[in-house]
């Protein structure tokens, strides 16, 4: 008989990427036992695997059709998307969801005294990268000429080390910069994390079993990043603000309203919100009348 297939999926091996990836796919379901220095997981319910590797290399992974997909930032994938234009090889994959975490900025920083007054200001100066194409399209978008410093790592230290004046570096919190006695002044590209597929394994519009493994798993993260952000909301209300009520909860459809034994004006309602719920909804909600509000997570969701 011949084997079932299989998808394989790129996965960053340890940074940034990794906890989260791993976290989406355990959350669709995939039980992969997470050996450690092991670069393949076999998933043990689903027939997905997963591969851990660093995340520089996952486009390429994809792009030779290793793997099928692939969890990467974007700021990966624009930086090599770059070289394959360049290269003018036909690009063999296709992004097919952004995954809304690992969020940063490629972003151009400079000594805490040094002035900054727009992009001009660097002229002249070494800027230090990992990332020197997408920093050469932004000194080519803003015609200002500098030098670039590729070096592989550790590019904060740079300045400290005299071996340039600016950096231009992957920026979360800011907290490296901080460190280093560095201030973010000008913005390349933003980034978070995206799935990518290789159009090599997985032809579009050509029923396969690889394909219809790609549908389950892209319902499943579907409802997992709907979930994230949706929320299970309990309380009790009068009855006549009810209608105020529904204005400050957003994307609430169909709230279920019962009746409170032995009180005739208030209502309880429950609902789910799918637009995250802030204190300063709750508040609103006060304000109206509504008493014992609960807000509760939601693990799934499928609709
Ligand atoms: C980036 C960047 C900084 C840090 C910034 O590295 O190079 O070191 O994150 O984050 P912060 O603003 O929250 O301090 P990353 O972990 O992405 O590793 P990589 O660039 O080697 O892939
Ligand atoms: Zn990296």
């Amino acid at each position: 008989m011949k084997a079932q297939p299989r998808l394989r999926i790129a996965v960053q091996k340890s940074g940034r990427l990794n906890n989260d990836s791993i976290d989406l796919l355990i959350r669709c379901g995939l039980k992969i036992r997470a050996t450690k220095n092991a670069l393949f997981c076999h998933g043990e319910n689903l027939p997905i695997d997963v591969l851990l590797v660093r995340d520089d290399d996952i486009p390429s992974l994809v792009v030779d059709g290793v793997c099928d997909l692939g969890i990467v930032g974007e700021n990966v994938l624009l930086e090599q998307a770059i070289i394959y234009q360049q290269d003018n090889a036909q690009s063999n994959f296709a992004v097919i969801k952004k995954l809304g975490f690992s969020q940063c900025r490629l972003a151009i920083a400079l000594p805490q005294a040094q002035l900054f007054d727009g992009p001009d200001s660097l002229t002249g100066l070494r800027i230090a990268t990992t990332y020197p194409n997408l920093l050469r399209e932004y000194l080519m978008r803003n015609q200002v000429k500098a030098k670039i410093v590729t070096i592989s790592g550790s590019v904060e230290i740079a300045p400290r080390l005299d071996m340039a004046d600016a950096i231009c570096d992957l920026v979360a919190t800011g907290r490296t910069l901080e460190e280093h006695n560095l201030k973010e002044v000008d913005q390349v590209v933003t980034s978070q994390a995206v799935l990518i597929k290789s159009l090599k394994t997985l032809t579009e519009n050509v029923p396969s079993k690889k394909n219809d493994i790609l549908e389950l798993l892209l319902r499943r993260i579907g409802g997992v990043l709907k979930a994230q952000e949706s929320k299970y909301i309990m309380f009790h209300a009068p009855k006549a603000s009810l209608p105020m009520i529904k204005e400050f909860l957003p994307g609430s459809e169909m709230p279920t309203i019962m009746a409170l034994d032995g009180i005739e004006d208030k209502v309880a309602v429950h609902v789910v919100s799918s637009e995250g719920v802030f204190w300063i909804t709750l508040e609103k909600l006060k304000q109206a009348g509504a008493s014992s509000i609960l807000v509760l997570p939601i693990e799934k969701m499928l609709s």
